[in-house]
């Protein structure tokens, strides 16, 4: 199974979505994330982002960010979505049904509803901010770990 989190500029959400979902998540599954901004292409993540990652035993440090493409939408099985607007923009990008099936909330897939299903944005805010969101992915990524990769 390949999965794809996506977030706006692919250096704070979503590489902290890819680390946590590599380090549950077991041998056969991909994992990839990008943005639906190039604004950061080719940057680290967030220094806050990194530094909340290792806190917490998991090195995001060597991630560069990267847009979405049309391509993306063929290779990957699963497109989870950061928050509303994010999913707004990648379904516009899907070329056909199949394509849009993929794409959904990450939160929704974990079966977390909070605010709208959305993980809000931590970059204009300060590290408690990056806490919160790392233990919200964190939770998710639990559930869907669960979701994934049990045989009901
Ligand atoms: P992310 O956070 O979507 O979680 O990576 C953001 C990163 C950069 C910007 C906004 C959000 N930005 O406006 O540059």
């Amino acid at each position: 199974m390949k999965i794809l989190v996506v977030c706006l500029g692919n250096i704070c959400r979503s590489p902290l979505a890819e680390g946590i979902l590599k380090s549950k998540l077991p041998e056969g599954f991909v994992i990839d994330s990008a943005g639906t901004i190039s604004l950061h292409e080719g940057e680290n993540p967030d220094k806050r982002a990194t530094s909340i990652a290792k806190k917490h035993g998991i090195d995001i440090s060597k991630q560069r960010s990267r847009p979405i493409t049309t391509e993306d939408f063929e290779y990957f099985d699963r497109i989870y979505c950061m928050d509303l607007s994010v999913l707004e923009d990648v379904i516009s990008l899907a070329k056909n049904d199949e394509q849009r099936a993929k794409v959904s909330l990450f939160l929704e897939e974990a079966g977390i509803e909070g605010n709208n299903y959305e993980v809000f944005d931590p970059y204009w805010s300060e590290m408690d901010g990056f806490e919160k969101v790392y233990q919200l992915l964190d939770d998710a990524s639990e559930a869907i770990k669960i979701k994934l990769t049990s045989n009901s």
